[in-house]
């Protein structure tokens, strides 16, 4: 089904069904609070339709505001694999020029899905699904019966601006928002069905809606360590609707997706194939396999049909696991390369870039994610692959097996045992009577590989995988990296060169996403980092003038150093040939509406709201646009429908008297101010002031 994939592309250039969203970032290593920022003035800048006019960067600022701007600048959708820019100028497919052993590379090969292995690996696939990637995303019905929803677990509680209760139904359940008064009457109730589980729960659980093909996280999760429910990390105000869900996440957290190209968070029907992690991640495609198996090379003890990482040098072996492993600062696919298209036995940056964080050597700690970190250990770089001696360079799977749980229980003997494979003869220098003074049950890991204090952070590890000398800090390895690029490394950088076009295309892209991330954090880029991005991707579209994804981002970068003009042809020249790409539409829309161009800014808002009619954003910056310009009777349905997606947002309520009022409804009208007048704004004189005279029977 992914294979013939690219066949399908081929006849929807803008509408297909596709991988994408390179622009894939991670808020690894920062409080979430400063990702989805509290920008105070945020929306009173977009109420006045002068986003623009206050400089660079008030664009991500509102973005912020919205929580949108996760989606828009860090997943923006992504131009798909195999359109027919990629087939025509992209670089080589590396599946197709791979030239090993293995016999299930190639596209052609299909995936079979898990419940084909099953048949024949019935241990394998029993114990994978006990471990917590076995169990990555699941459908609400196969947990709701064991959750709890009682008041002891918080449920309900108070935040974002609203009441939130979580509320089971038999095998389905719903979030509910409740607006109340003061004497504890609800004033608004609006149920968001949860869909899907996207954790194991080993943390907690996130819980997504799928509203028609459109993938939303909500705002509640359920917190494993305190056993209560509460608003998701990150989460503020404006992501009180849900945060969209792209295909970068699902890339990781789940089987295999579909994104539809230029979206941002919509796909094919049916959704998951394959809901949590399968086998063929790690294994590759199995048709081959299942039909064939069982021939093993005698020299090599391998069966060339399918993938065991276990017979892969090291740097493949590694790939399969930092496939989902480093989230690092930015992922960028390769031009015409999509988030499914990697196969276990290729080297993962023939398909994406990945940029992490330069490691400051005196500062290793923050190396966030477990292959960074333990690419700093000793064990890592001392280690050395010798196969003739049986002795292996250090990898994930030195200490883990990816099908077994380890249980609390066994966990001590199990790492040590792991270990010892290692260090048998060169061991602890430490007397092993005075290990147990201090660790009566001489844990190896609890002293070289000690747990962080517990944080809601995803994707930074809660064990410190250096494997440091002394517990309590963090031994600098002191490995100086060489400075490219102020603040972001390629983490494949010792394996590529820094001319290739595509190395400086993908890196532009990268610079992008820091200037983005550095912006909303009210932060001052590095000098010229703006110019250098614009550069690299004025090269990248010179190099190939259908890269959608160079051309986008180039926009966004003229737009955060304030050439308005630009960024708006930019984004105009990229919407000419991709004409249903979300974040160029709401780019353009914002850009139009702060130079005045009145016609066209509502132009886009309407296309904006067609591409995605879940996002109260689009709604509400349409509905205000036309109400700005009287246009009432078309507002009144856009507004409507703004607060239907988010009915504790009393902007929405402020807007729907009015246009209540304005379209002769004066009765409705009086009855939705006093459910403001119940909910109780902060500004609520202001409006009483405001509205008292029109509102008054005469
Ligand atoms: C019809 C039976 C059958 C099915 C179905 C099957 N396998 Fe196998 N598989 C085998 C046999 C037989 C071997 C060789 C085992 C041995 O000799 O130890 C094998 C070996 C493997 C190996 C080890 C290869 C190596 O080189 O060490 C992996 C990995 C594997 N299978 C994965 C899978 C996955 C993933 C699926 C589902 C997509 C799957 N198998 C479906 C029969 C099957
Ligand atoms: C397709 C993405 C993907 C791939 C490939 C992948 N992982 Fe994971 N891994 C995850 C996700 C997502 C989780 C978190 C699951 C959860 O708890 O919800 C995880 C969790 C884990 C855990 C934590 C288990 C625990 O007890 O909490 C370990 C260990 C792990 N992976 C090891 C590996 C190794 C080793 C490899 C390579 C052989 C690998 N992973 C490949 C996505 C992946
Ligand atoms: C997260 C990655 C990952 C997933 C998912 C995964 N495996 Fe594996 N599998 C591995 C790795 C890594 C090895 C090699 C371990 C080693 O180094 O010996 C392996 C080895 C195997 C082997 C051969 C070695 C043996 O012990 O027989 C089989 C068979 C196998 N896996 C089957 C499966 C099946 C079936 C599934 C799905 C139910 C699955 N695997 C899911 C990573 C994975
Ligand atoms: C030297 C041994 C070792 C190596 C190598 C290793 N891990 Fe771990 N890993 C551990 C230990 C120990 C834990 C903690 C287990 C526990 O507390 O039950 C852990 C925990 C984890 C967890 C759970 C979250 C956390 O941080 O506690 C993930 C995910 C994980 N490892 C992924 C990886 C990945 C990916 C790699 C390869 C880049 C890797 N590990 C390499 C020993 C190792
Ligand atoms: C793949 C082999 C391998 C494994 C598995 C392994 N190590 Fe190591 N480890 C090494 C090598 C090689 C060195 C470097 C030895 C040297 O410098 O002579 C090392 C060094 C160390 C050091 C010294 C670090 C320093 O900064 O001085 C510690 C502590 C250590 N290992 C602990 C562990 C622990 C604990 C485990 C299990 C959780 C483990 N290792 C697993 C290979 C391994
Ligand atoms: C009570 C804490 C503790 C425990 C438990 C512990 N270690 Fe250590 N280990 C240390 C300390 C402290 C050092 C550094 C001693 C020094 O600097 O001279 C050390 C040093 C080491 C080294 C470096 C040796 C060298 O010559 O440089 C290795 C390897 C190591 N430990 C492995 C292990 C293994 C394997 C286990 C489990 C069997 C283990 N340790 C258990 C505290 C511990
Ligand atoms: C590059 C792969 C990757 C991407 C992209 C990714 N994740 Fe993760 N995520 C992981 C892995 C692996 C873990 C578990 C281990 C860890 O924390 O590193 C994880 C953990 C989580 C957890 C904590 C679950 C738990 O039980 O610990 C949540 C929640 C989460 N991710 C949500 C998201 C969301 C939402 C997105 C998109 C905005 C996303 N992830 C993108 C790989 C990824």
């Amino acid at each position: 089904m992914v294979e013939s994939r690219a066949e399908v592309d081929t006849h929807h250039l803008n509408k297909s069904s596709s991988e994408k969203d390179p622009s894939m970032d991670h808020d690894a290593g920062k409080p979430p609070d400063c990702r989805s920022g509290n920008v105070p003035d945020a929306r009173s800048k977009r109420r006045r339709g002068r986003a623009w006019s206050a400089g660079a960067g008030v664009l991500v600022l509102l973005l912020a505001g919205t929580g949108l701007w996760i989606a828009y600048h860090w997943r923006r959708p992504d131009p798909t694999p195999g359109t027919e820019t990629a087939r025509r100028n992209g670089p080589e497919d590396p599946r197709l020029t791979y030239a090993g052993q293995f016999m299930n590379i190639h596209p052609d090969v299909a995936y079979v899905g898990d419940e084909k292995c099953v048949d024949c690996h019935l241990e394998k696939s029993l114990s994978f699904r006990q471990h917590p990637m076995g169990r990555s995303l699941l459908p609400i019905a196969r947990i709701a019966a064991r959750q709890r929803y009682d008041a002891e677990a918080h449920n309900p509680f108070e935040a974002l601006g609203t009441q939130f209760l979580v509320e089971r139904q038999g095998e389905r359940v719903v979030h509910r928002q409740i607006g109340r008064d003061e004497n504890g009457q609800s004033v608004y109730e609006s149920d968001s069905p949860v869909d899907y589980v996207l954790g194991s729960g080993t943390r907690g659980y996130s819980y997504l809606t799928d509203r028609d093909g459109y993938v939303f996280q909500s705002p509640v999760s359920w917190f494993s360590q305190q056993q209560i429910w509460d608003k998701s990390p990150g989460f503020s105000s404006e992501g009180r609707t849900g945060r969209p869900v792209p295909g970068l996440c699902l890339s990781c957290h789940a089987n295999q997706v579909r994104s539809i190209e230029g979206s941002i968070n919509r796909y094919e029907k049916p959704l998951f194939n394959g809901y949590a992690i399968g086998c063929e991640r790690c294994h590759g495609p199995g048709s081959r396999h299942v039909k064939d198996p069982g021939h093993k090379d005698p020299a090599t003890g391998a069966d060339y049909s399918i993938v065991n990482s276990h017979h892969l040098k090291p740097e493949l072996r590694a790939a399969v696991c930092e496939q989902c492993h480093i989230t690092g600062e930015a992922r960028v696919p390769h031009r015409g390369r999509g988030l499914f298209d990697f196969r276990p036995g290729l080297p993962l940056e023939a398909f994406c870039s990945i940029y992490v964080r330069e490691t400051d050597p005196d500062e290793p700690q923050k190396a966030v994610s477990h292959v960074e970190q333990m690419n700093l250990s000793r064990c890592f770089l001392r280690s050395e692959e010798r196969p003739a001696e049986g002795k292996r360079k250090l990898g994930c799977t030195s200490c883990h097996d990816p099908h077994q749980h380890v249980g609390t229980e066994e966990r001590v003997a199990y790492y040590r045992q792991r270990c010892l494979e290692c260090h048998q003869e060169k061991g602890c220098n430490l007397p092993e009577t005075t290990r147990r003074l201090t660790v009566k049950d001489d844990s190896c890991i609890d002293c070289h590989m000690p747990r962080y204090p517990p944080s809601d952070i995803a994707h930074t590890a809660a064990t410190n995988h250096r494997v440091v000398r002394h517990s309590g800090k963090d031994a600098p390895t002191g490995i100086a990296r060489p400075k490219r690029e102020p603040g972001l490394v390629s983490f494949y950088r010792e394996r590529e060169d820094p001319k290739d076009k595509e190395v400086e295309r993908d890196l532009g892209i990268a610079l992008l996403h820091m200037l983005v991330q550095n912006s909303s954090h009210g932060k001052a880029p590095p000098a010229g980092t703006e110019r250098r991005a614009i550069e690299l991707l004025e090269a990248a579209l010179r190099n190939d003038p259908e890269d959608m994804q160079a051309g986008e981002a180039r926009a966004e970068a003229l737009a955060l150093l304030n050439r308005q003009g630009e960024a708006l042809a930019a984004y105009e020249a990229v919407l000419a040939k991709a004409p249903h790409r979300e974040a160029s539409l709401m780019g353009a829309a914002m850009l139009a509406q702060s130079q005045q161009q009145q016609e066209a800014a509502l132009a886009y808002w309407r296309r904006a709201v067609e591409e995605n009619p879940w996002q109260p954003f689009y709604r509400a910056s349409l509905a205000q646009m036309l109400a700005d310009h009287k246009a009432w009777e078309e507002a009144r349905p856009q507004c409507e429908a703004w607060l239907r997606l988010d009915p504790g947002r009393i902007e929405a309520r402020v807007l729907w008297v009015r246009c209540l009022l304005k379209t002769g409804d004066k009765a409705e009208a009086r009855a939705e101010f006093a459910k403001i007048e119940r909910l109780r704004p902060p500004n609520l004189p202001l409006l009483q002031a405001r509205f008292t005279v029109e509102l008054r029977e005469r």
